[in-house]
Formats: structure tokens, C-alpha cells, sequence
């Protein structure tokens, strides 16, 4: 198969590599040259382990090549994947096609002979069809079809999720175009993978659908956590006898800062906002997306309350800033909301993160960088933990609290046990334990 790849961000430079490591030959656009130049240097634009290695790897074997020439990738094609950016649109909350659209008209230009455009990009339900008259109006003979092919994978896991996907969901109405899809996913037989095919518009829908579950669970359990911090229990004990009912399961069950990222924010707003439009509003997914706003901002305030009510004049450490570990991504990051509210309540903050401060540094202006935890944390009066990497799960605590002027831990991500940070002098607040 030959496919084009139009987008080369988190997920379509991911979905480039994997599809070249099937053994398909793949060329990636992107509109922005110096990724490209990057790319075409060896250079891997975002942090995503294992993608560096993956990469270089399928264009060592000729199958994967980097352009900003979307002319020259579409010819040929069998199929054109468009993943490109749908953030959210200012003032409205809905999902902005504007990209998807703009690529839709390059890629109908274009075309040579038939090839399916797929959206891998995820869209609001009818987007599709759409796509389909755009591209007919800019060339009433066309030789396409369209489909549908959400993504899910996890950023920071994103390789082994495209690898070894739970599903792979698939909106087609043409016969032909079919076809392609399945040849293109034909090496995940092997695994057994199940494929869902769909029509267009269920296929718009599962993704949205999925991910506010997701959300909705994870914003669930984080109210969980605040009835257990009035009652003294431990969402942790609750999570885990709670989950592990098959029916409801002990994934995204963790009580922590709010959800953020570059999905489930956008997503489960865009969806309340489909909704209403059509007279069908989901009101339980308009009540995640105001109680995980709020949430953030209260975490700022849980901070500020840990440190006596007062941060002014005081040094705050924050042990992470990107939304999750094992990525650099920093959209809508809970540290967007609460690092911000510390500065405005006068703290004076440090931060450490593996991976985020190249994103971070145009972010959180004000703040100071540091190595690691160690360096953040000198003189500090508090250390605040938003974002669990790996390198923040086993902090040496004796050195951690020579290194400070007081002595308080705030673990937004109850990757401590509270009696060992306790045993090792500190006080420790964490979410939904006593
Ligand atoms: N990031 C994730 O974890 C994730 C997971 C599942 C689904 N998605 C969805 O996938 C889509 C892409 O997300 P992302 O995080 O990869 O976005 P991104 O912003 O990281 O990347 C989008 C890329 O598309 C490029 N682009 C835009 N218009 C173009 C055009 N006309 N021609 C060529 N390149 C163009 C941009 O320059 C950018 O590099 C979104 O709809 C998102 O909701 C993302």
C-alpha cells in the first residue's frame, strides 16, 4: 500500500511510522518545514519513546519518507490519511475544522487515481460527509472514497497502542475503499485485533463517545476522592474494590489533578456542544467538563491551604508539568491552571520535568527551571508533585528534605505512601487519603 500521511504531530507522524513499519510505503506531510527539515535530519520533533528508534529504522529501509510537498505524496496513494490538529474553536467550544477542511481541498487537488481520504484527525459526527462534498465541489471527478478511522492511542504509550490497538474502528460505505482499509491493517490479524467497521457516523461518534467515558471516569472518581477527604476514607481502597468489578474495571480510576491533554478537554467539550446542537445534550458529560475546570483551580487552592493558607513570599517546587509522563506535551496541563494561581497568590515557584520544558518555558512564564527534583526543591517551602514521571516515584526523601526550608509534600498523583513520606519528616497532603 501507499499512503500519504497529511499531518506529521503526535498522532500522524506515530501513524506514519507504524504503517511504514507494517511494510507500507509512507510519505509524511507536514505544512511546517522546519519539522520537516527535523525529520529529514533523524530528528524526532516531539518526546515519544521508542518513536526516535522506530523511525529511523523505516527510513533506513526506504519505506518512509518527510516533505512538505503534499502534491508529490498524494499522487499515486492508495490511501491519504489526513491527522491533522482539531483544537478547540475560540469563543464556541466546538471543533475546529478549518484544518481538516484546507487539507481536504490540497488532497483533492491532488489526487491522481482513486485513493481513500481517511480521517484519522478526530472530528464532530457529519465531518465526513462533509469532507466528501469539499472535495467534490473543488473536483466534481475525483477518484475517492472517504472513511473514517479514529484514533485512540495513548500519548507516552503511543507506539505499543497503534501496535497492539484493543480495536481498530473503521466508518466506510465503498466497497473499494474498504478494501484498502483492510489491506492497510491487514498485519494486525496476525494479533488477532478486532475490526469494527461502521458507517461514517457511528464511527465519528465512537471516538467521541469513548473518550468522554474515559473522562467521565476519571472525573467520577476524583468527586470519589473529595467525599473520602470529608469522611476518611481512601479512594485508593475505594478505586481498587470498585474496579475490580469486571463490569467496571480499575482503569482510569485514579484520583488526581483533572484531566487535561490535547484530547479529552477538547473532546468533551466539542461532543456537549454536537450534542446540544441537536437537540440530544449529554448532560453528564456538561457536568465533567465544569467539574474538571473547577477541579483544576482547586488543586491550586489545596496547595495554597497545605502551605497555611498563605504562599506569598513562600518557594513552591512543582515535580512535573506536562499532563502525564512520557510526553512533552503541555496542552491544557493542569500545571496551566495551578502553577499560574501560585505565582498570582505570590508564590515564588520552581519546576522540574523531564521532558516539558521546551514546551513549558513560553507557557509558565515567571517560573524557574531547574534539573531535577533535587535543584527544584532547594529552599523550598513546599514540593508539589502534578505530573507522576517515573524519576518523581522514588525521590531519595532524606536528601529531598535537607534540601528544603520546610518540610511539605503535596502529591496531586498519590504516587507516595503516606507513612513513608510521613516516617521521613514530612507532612504530606495527598487526593482522597487520609
Ligand atoms: N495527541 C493524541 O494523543 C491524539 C490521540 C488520538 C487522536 N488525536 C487526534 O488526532 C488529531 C491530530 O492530533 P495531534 O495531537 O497529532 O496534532 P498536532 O497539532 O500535534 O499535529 C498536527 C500537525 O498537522 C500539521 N498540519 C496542519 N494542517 C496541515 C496541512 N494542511 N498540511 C500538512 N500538515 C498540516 C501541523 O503543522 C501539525 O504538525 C486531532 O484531531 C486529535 O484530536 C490525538
Amino acid at each position: 500500500m501507499r499512503i500519504a500521511m497529511i499531518g506529521t504531530g503526535y498522532v500522524g507522524l506515530v501513524s506514519g511510522v507504524c504503517f511504514s513499519d507494517f511494510g507500507h510505503d509512507v510519505i509524511c506531510v507536514d505544512k511546517l518545514a522546519e519539522k520537516i527539515d527535523m525529520l529529514n535530519a533523524g530528528e524526532v520533533p516531539i518526546y515519544e519513546p521508542g518513536l526516535d528508534t522506530l523511525m529511523a529504522k523505516n527510513v533506513a529501509a526506504g519505506r518512509l519518507t518527510f516533505t512538505t510537498d503534499l502534491k508529490q505524496a498524494v499522487a499515486g496513494a492508495d490511501a491519504v490519511f489526513i491527522a491533522v490538529g482539531t483544537p478547540t474553536r475560540r469563543g464556541d467550544g466546538h471543533a475546529d475544522l478549518s484544518f481538516v477542511y484546507a487539507a481536504a481541498e490540497e488532497v483533492a487537488q491532488a489526487l491522481t487515481g482513486f485513493a481513500v481520504i481517511v480521517t484519522k484527525s478526530t472530528v464532530p459526527v457529519g465531518t465526513n460527509r462533509e469532507v466528501e462534498k469539499r472535495v467534490l465541489a473543488v473536483r466534481p471527478d475525483a477518484p475517492f472514497a472517504v472513511a473514517s478511522n479514529p484514533e485512540f492511542l495513548r500519548e507516552g504509550a503511543a507506539i505499543d497502542d497503534f501496535m497492539r490497538p484493543d480495536r481498530v474502528v473503521v466508518g466506510v460505505e465503498n466497497e473499494q475503499a474498504r478494501q484498502v482499509m483492510e489491506d492497510i491493517y491487514r498485519p494486525l490479524n496476525l494479533r488477532e485485533t478486532p475490526m469494527v467497521y461502521t458507517t461514517l457516523e457511528s464511527a465519528e461518534v465512537i471516538k467521541y463517545a469513548a473518550n468522554a467515558f474515559l473522562a467521565t471516569k476519571i472525573t467520577f472518581i476524583n468527586e470519589i476522592a473529595d467525599l473520602c477527604e470529608k469522611v476518611g476514607g481512601d479512594v485508593q481502597a475505594v478505586a481498587k474494590g470498585m474496579g475490580l468489578d469486571k463490569r467496571i474495571g480499575g482503569k482510569f480510576l485514579h484520583a488526581g489533578p483533572g484531566y487535561g491533554g490535547s484530547c479529552f478537554p477538547k473532546d468533551t467539550l466539542a461532543l456537549t456542544r454536537t450534542a446540544q446542537e441537536h437537540n440530544a445534550p449529554i448532560r453528564i458529560v456538561e457536568t465533567v467538563v465544569e467539574v474538571n475546570d473547577a477541579r483544576k483551580r482547586q488543586m491550586a487552592e489545596k496547595i495554597i491551604t497545605a502551605c497555611g493558607d498563605k504562599v506569598g513570599g513562600k518557594k513552591i517546587a512543582i515535580l512535573g508539568v506536562t499532563f502525564k509522563p512520557d510526553t512533552d506535551d503541555m496542552r491544557d496541563a493542569p500545571s496551566l491552571t495551578i502553577v499560574p494561581a501560585l505565582i498570582g497568590a505570590g508564590a515564588e515557584v520552581s519546576v522540574a520535568d523531564p521532558e516539558g520544558r521546551k514546551e513549558g518555558e513560553h507557557l509558565l512564564p515567571g517560573v524557574s527551571w531547574a534539573d531535577d527534583a533535587y535543584q527544584a526543591a532547594a529552599e523550598a517551602d513546599c514540593v508539589a508533585i502534578l505530573t507522576e514521571w517515573n524519576e518523581f516515584r522514588g525521590l531519595d526523601l532524606t536528601r529531598l528534605g535537607q534540601a528544603m526550608r520546610g518540610k511539605l509534600m503535596v502529591d496531586l498523583r498519590n504516587i507516595y505512601r503516606p507513612d513513608v513520606v510521613r516516617d521521613a519528616g514530612f507532612d504530606y497532603v495527598s487526593v482522597g487519603r487520609p
